[in-house]
């Protein structure tokens, strides 16, 4: 006897609507030119998409032209028929004006993919950074059975005998180009060799941080993040992730039966103990928002400041992508948090079975790259999120702050984690590229280096233009770095200490459309605030002067993502999409 689903296969009414039959035909015959027979389409087995987001232009995400043909295996060998069907490419550090106009646009795409072809489950193909959450926003409106495949982080990159990590070499490699030690051919080498195969960043960027956290929600096998592109396990891991798919659309287990607050908290924490990207704050807000969970800016200093750093790898630490993965990946570092009673072990998952009982058994076996909770690697190593009179929320990453910079800004004040620095503020990342080491401008030690207009809307898409490195002159005299803030996003790779996705932005009117150069901001690191020492009157004064400039937008999405896109305090999200859940509930019209 035939297997039944809990629910019937919505891709029966595209196939077997014995009142449409009519439509059927329609639906059907095309699928025959590549060989498909009617007989398996309208057998009653599951249509799994498999959503490929891997193609020339997403080369993080290109392994996965080759992993669907084993994702297709498991499919099939489980019972279901693959169809697989392109996303929107996403690619963090080539795309212009920046990545961040993609993940919008690419959920709103896959929405309308799941929804209106005959597809019961999906699995979410992701790698590079956005292509993460876009895909589980997406799922989660939709809300068909859904399981992430990673790609995996490519090889560990070397140089002369040390490990060189992807974008953390090219902002180390910048200061090193600054301060003369290196020329240009010897930077563009050392850029070539932090990727030596397949696969998205090899550090605990962005890309690495959000697969990790698909995995921590349980969207994904145990174990799945970590596993570098090339490795035998990938292909293994992708057959199975085909085959687990199928199970799930029988068992009609979807994205809203998994992600609820305790999973999106659990997220939270795994991202600081890996040291993740401070990226993961919007989209983390961006997905539980698509999954109608609330989450709040003061839930990241809650639950996730006051946790240690355990994993030891770049930019916060030393190691890289396969280090980690040998060490045990992201089921270790579970392990460790569930240990310590701060991670919420009955959490649902795609396995069917919970957290706890998914990491049973998968503790760390390099205690070099994977701490034990007891012995980390930094204590309270979370995001700290600031407030004041220049926006509402911004986020500071504190595990990548340096003993050096501790020492000079935070404890010669003699107030431990207070300091004043005068502002130097720039428009944007030409005006900073421009007059960075503009004489006239007499930045010293003593000073922070602001951006505006590289939010949301300023940009527009939101920019990582905030990890900005201090004039030359500073980095010849071994000043590595100056504290930084700004509107817009910094890379996951970066190692610099800024305060990052201000939010509202300048461009729609945020405290730092209103600062001047030269102004003294006074920050409170334990008090978590960051005030601009502007009187009232002045402020109101200064509030009266023309807004600082933005560009018009170049193409008909930048116009519409302008309009419809809310600040990264709130994930940077289509405020009117998220009203829209659980929509493959509603069979679209014939
Ligand atoms: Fe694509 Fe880092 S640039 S993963
Ligand atoms: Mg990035």
């Amino acid at each position: 006897m035939q297997r039944q689903p809990v629910r019937p296969f919505r891709s029966r009414d595209w196939f077997a609507d014995p009142a449409r039959s009519d439509m059927t035909a329609l639906y059907l015959e095309r699928f025959m030119n590549y060989g498909l027979t009617p007989a398996e389409l309208r057998s009653g087995r599951p249509i799994i998409g498999i959503a490929q987001t891997g193609s020339d232009l997403s080369p993080c995400n290109r392994i996965h032209l080759d992993l669907a043909r084993r994702v297709r295996d498991g499919i099939r060998d489980a019972g279901g028929i693959a169809m697989e069907f392109p996303v929107h490419p996403i690619f963090e550090n080539c795309r212009r004006p920046t990545a961040a106009l993609d993940r919008n646009l690419a959920y709103l795409g896959l929405v309308e993919t799941l929804y209106g072809y005959p597809i019961d489950a999906v699995v979410l193909t992701t790698g590079c950074d956005k292509t993460t959450p876009s895909g589980i926003m997406a799922a989660s409106t939709v809300d068909i059975p859904a399981i992430v495949l990673s790609g995996g982080p490519m090889l560990d990159g070397w140089h002369d005998g040390e490990l060189v990590g992807s974008g953390t070499v090219i902002w180390r490699s910048r200061r090193k180009l600054a301060a003369g030690e290196i020329d240009e051919e010897e930077f563009l080498q050392r850029a070539t060799d932090s990727a030596p195969s397949a696969g998205h960043c090899n550090t605990m960027g962005t890309a690495s941080t959000m697969n990790a956290v698909a995995e921590a929600l349980g969207l994904s096998l145990p174990g799945c993040a970590a596993i570098p592109a090339p490795y035998r396990e990938r292909g293994q891991y992708a057959y199975e992730t085909g085959r687990r798919i199928v199970e799930m659309a029988y068992e009609d287990l979807r994205p809203s039966n998994i992600l609820t607050r305790e999973s999106f908290l659990n997220a939270i924490r795994v991202v600081t103990a890996i040291g993740g990207s401070s990226n993961a704050q919007p989209h983390i807000h961006a997905m539980a928002k698509h999954a109608g969970i609330e989450i709040a800016a003061s839930d990241w200093s809650e639950f996730g400041y006051d946790l240690p750093l355990l994993v030891d790898v770049q930019p916060a630490g030393r190691f890289l992508g396969e280090r980690f993965h040998r060490a045990g990946g992201v089921p270790a570092v579970m392990t460790e948090l569930l240990g310590a009673g701060k991670l919420d072990g009955a959490c649902a998952t795609v396995t069917g079975r919970t957290v706890a009982e998914n990491i049973q058994g998968r503790g760390a076996t390099d205690r070099e790259v994977i701490r034990a909770f007891d012995t980390p690697l930094k204590e309270q190593a979370g995001f700290l999120v600031l407030t004041g009179n220049l926006f509402d929320v911004a986020i500071m990453k504190t595990s990548v702050i340096s003993p050096a910079f501790r020492e000079r800004y935070l404890e010669r004040t003699g107030m431990e984690n207070v300091f004043e620095a005068r502002a130097i503020v720039f428009e944007g990342s030409d005006d900073y590229h421009h007059r960075i080491n503009d004489p006239a401008l007499d930045i010293d030690e003593n000073c922070i280096l602001v951006i505006r207009g590289a939010g949301p809307i300023g940009w527009p898409g939101s920019a990582e233009v905030v990890n900005m490195q201090p004039p030359d002159h500073l980095i010849q005299r071994g000043i590595l770095a100056l504290p930084t803030l700004g509107d817009g996003r910094q890379s996951g790779t970066s190692d610099s200490p800024s305060i990052l996705n201000a939010s509202p932005e300048s461009a729609v009117g945020g405290g730092l459309s209103w600062l001047h150069t030269g102004d003294v901001i006074r920050i409170d690191l334990a008090a978590g605030r960051c005030d601009a020492l502007v009187d009232e009157a002045e402020i109101a004064r200064r509030r009266g002067e023309p807004a600082p400039p933005i560009p018009a937008s170049n193409t008909p999405w930048e116009e519409l993502y302008r309009e419809k896109t809310g600040q990264l305090s709130e994930g940077g999200v289509l405020d009117f999409a998220v009203k829209y859940r659980g929509i493959a509930a509603r069979t679209p019209r014939h």
